[in-house]
Parts: structure tokens; C-alpha cells; sequence
């Protein structure tokens, strides 16, 4: 069988685990995808640094040529530019996509999707949004005929990890962010984390999904948990609840179509809700659909090797559409709706 032909950019805590998982069970992805999966290379920006685990002549830091003899291309660096530039290319080589980076997709996906359709091939990712969780396909292809009304849930590891070791353990909250950062779960800029940046990408995302329009990232409204004192936190317990970062989609007024609102911001979550006992960097979505009535999915929501599950399932998927000639089902990213107003209720 003619092997299809993976390119990974970013070897860094997610990708190091794709690499190992490629080549660990290589004999069970070739059997799913129907062809063996090649790693042809991997780029780095510093090709003398030290990458355990990783086949040296693998290594290249030539993007285009990579490019090139590619026919998916995986994204885990992470960031705006270049992942976008390299993406971008991609897609006009006619490689199939999979990528990790909601920060990217939040801020500039309609282009992104629209460079996909034209160029008639994949682009991928579930591993944008809640790590290991399928949260994607569940929203935008097995809800595509039911309608959404809500979605509420914890979407971020890091801020969950450090609330949950401040509440449990007493831990300083700097203490708490710098063992997030050790155990792979923060962002490489973890004010990204903190601030509430990360879950209102994964916010507007899940929100485009689940409502069929654009929601601009800027139209999120916005607040970290940097602010949360230990004081805060043992208020809380006293008080019976606990403090959890949430991450609310809902559509609103009368019958849902007076337009949205998406907003991330610290609440007081009481101990009897099913949030209260999302611990670590666990994530949890409920989504709450007109004729499916209410859906919770739970998980690991970071972390190397669980957000790797999520990025290899898109490879076996993207992999098994290149196996037979084409692409995966066109997905309508956005319907006809006008873009409606968001409001921070
Ligand atoms: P890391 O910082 O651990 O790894 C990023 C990798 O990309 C590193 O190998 C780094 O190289 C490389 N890289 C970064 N910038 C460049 C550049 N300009 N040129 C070349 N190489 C570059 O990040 P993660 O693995 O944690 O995250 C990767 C992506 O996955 C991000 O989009 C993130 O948001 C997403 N994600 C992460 C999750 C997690 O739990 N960590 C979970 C879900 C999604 P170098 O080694 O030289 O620094
Ligand atoms: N930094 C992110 C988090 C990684 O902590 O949730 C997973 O998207």
C-alpha cells in the first residue's frame, strides 16, 4: 500500500507524544487507515537542540520543503505566525490539516476553513477544545440536525489544576501555576491560561460550531482567575461551593433568537454540582440541545499524552480520506444566520 505521508511541526509536550504514538502502534494505524502512516519529517527551529525519543534525521528546519512532500500536515506549535503561514501552505499544496491550536482558529479559523473547502481537502481539530474529550465531532457533525441552546462547562486544565490545588491543598496560587506548567498542561505563555484567553478561544470555537455563525474572539467577554485570592478560595468552601472557571455559550431572549452570549469568568460553583467534582486538569462540557435535551462530556483536558489521543484520531481520520482519493465530508461551518449581537449577560 502507497503509505500516507505525515508531517509534524512542533515536537514540543503534545507533539513529542504524537511522534511516540505514530511509531508505537504504527502496525494497528495502518490497519484502521487502510495504508501504513509515514513520518517524513518533523520541524524544529533549533535542529542542535536535544529531542529525546525523536529520529534525528527527521529533523529539518525547512518548512516548505517538508511541506511539500506531505499529505497531512500536523500543527503543534502552537501560537499565530507561523503556524498560520504553514497552514496556509498546506493547504494550497493539498494536504490534509490537523491541528491543536484553538488560539489560531479562534482568531483567524473562517480563513482557514474557507482555504480547506476551496482547496477541497481536511482540516481538523479536536484536540482545539478540551484536550481528549470529543467535544468537536459531537458538536459540529452529530448536533448538525438538532439545536443548540446552551453550552456551559470547564474548558481549561491549567486554571482547574490550580483552583482545585488551592482549594484541596492550600497551595499558593503561583506554586499551583508553575506545577501546571511542569506537568504539560499550561500554555507556553500560561497568562494565556490564567487570564482567560485560552478558554474564550475554546468558547467561540464551540460557539460557531454549536450556533452556525461567527463569533469573533474580541466579542468574548473575558476574566482569568489571577485575581482569586486563598482568601477567595476558602470563602468559597465555607460558603459550600467551590470556584471554577466557566466557559457559558447560550443564545438569547425570547425562543433563543435575540443572538448570543459567550463569556468565560470565575463562579462560585456549589458542592453538589457535577462541576464541583471536575478535579486537575479534568475538563467538563454539558450541552444542552433542543430535541437531544442535556449531553455531558468529561475528560482529561490537557496534558501531552491525552490531547495526543485526540490529534491521532484526527490523523486516522484525514489519513483514511487521503487512503481513498479524497476528502472528508464538507462541513458547514457557518450557515446563512447574519452574524447576531453579543452581549456579556
Ligand atoms: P509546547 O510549547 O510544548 O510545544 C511547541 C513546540 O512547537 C515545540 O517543539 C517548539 O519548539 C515548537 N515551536 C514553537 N514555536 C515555533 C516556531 N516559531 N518555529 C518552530 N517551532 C516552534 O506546546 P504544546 O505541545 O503544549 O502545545 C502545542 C499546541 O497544542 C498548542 O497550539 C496548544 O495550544 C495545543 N494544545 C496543548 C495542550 C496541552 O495540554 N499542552 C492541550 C490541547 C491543545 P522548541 O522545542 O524549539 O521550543
Ligand atoms: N493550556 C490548555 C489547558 C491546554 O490548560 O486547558 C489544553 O487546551
Amino acid at each position: 500500500d502507497t503509505p500516507v505521508k505525515i508531517a509534524l511541526f512542533g515536537p514540543g509536550t503534545v507533539g513529542s507524544q504524537v511522534a511516540r504514538l505514530l511509531t508505537e502502534q504504527s502496525a494497528d494505524l495502518a490497519s484502521r487507515v487502510g495504508a501504513p502512516l509515514e513520518v517524513v519529517g518533523v520541524y524544529v527551529r533549533d535542529i542542535g537542540k536535544d529531542r529525546v525519543g525523536l529520529d534525528p534525521a527527521l529533523l529539518t528546519d525547512d518548512a516548505d520543503a517538508l511541506i511539500a512532500k506531505a499529505d497531512v500536515v500536523v500543527e503543534l506549535m502552537g501560537g499565530i505566525e507561523p503556524a498560520k503561514s504553514i497552514i496556509l501552505k498546506a493547504i494550497a499544496a493539498g494536504a490534509g490539516v490537523v491541528t491543536a491550536n484553538k488560539a489560531l482558529l479562534a482568531a483567524h479559523g473562517p480563513e482557514l476553513y474557507e482555504a480547506a473547502d476551496a482547496a477541497n481537502v481536511d482540516l481538523y481539530f479536536e484536540a482545539a477544545v478540551a484536550g481528549a474529550i470529543p467535544i468537536i465531532r459531537p458538536v459540529r457533525e452529530s448536533l448538525a440536525g438538532d439545536h443548540v441552546r446552551r453550552i456551559l462547562g470547564i474548558v481549561n486544565g491549567t486554571t482547574n489544576y490550580v483552583l482545585d490545588e488551592m482549594t484541596a491543598r492550600g497551595l499558593d496560587y503561583e506554586v499551583a501555576v508553575k506545577q501546571a506548567q511542569d506537568l504539560g498542561y499550561a500554555e507556553a505563555d500560561p497568562s494565556a491560561d490564567v487570564d482567560g484567553f485560552d478558554a474564550a478561544a475554546k468558547a467561540a470555537i464551540l460557539a460557531s460550531l454549536a450556533f452556525h455563525q461567527r463569533v469573533p474572539l474580541g466579542d468574548v467577554y473575558r476574566e482569568g482567575i489571577s485575581a482569586i485570592t486563598a482568601a477567595d478560595v476558602a470563602a468559597a468552601t465555607d460558603s459550600g461551593h467551590v470556584i471554577k472557571l466557566l466557559a457559558i455559550a447560550e443564545r438569547t431572549g425570547e425562543g433563543g433568537d435575540g443572538g448570543v452570549s459567550v463569556r468565560v469568568h470565575p463562579a462560585l460553583v456549589p458542592l453538589s454540582h457535577p462541576l464541583a467534582s471536575v478535579h486537575g486538569a479534568y475538563n467538563a462540557v454539558f450541552v444542552e440541545a433542543e430535541a437531544a435535551g442535556d449531553l455531558m462530556f468529561y475528560g482529561q483536558g490537557a496534558g501531552g499524552t491525552p490531547t495526543a489521543s485526540a490529534v491521532l484520531g484526527d490523523v486516522v481520520s484525514v489519513a483514511r480520506h487521503i487512503a481513498r482519493g479524497g476528502r472528508g465530508p464538507r462541513e458547514s461551518h457557518y450557515g446563512d444566520l447574519p452574524v447576531l449581537p453579543i452581549s456579556a449577560s
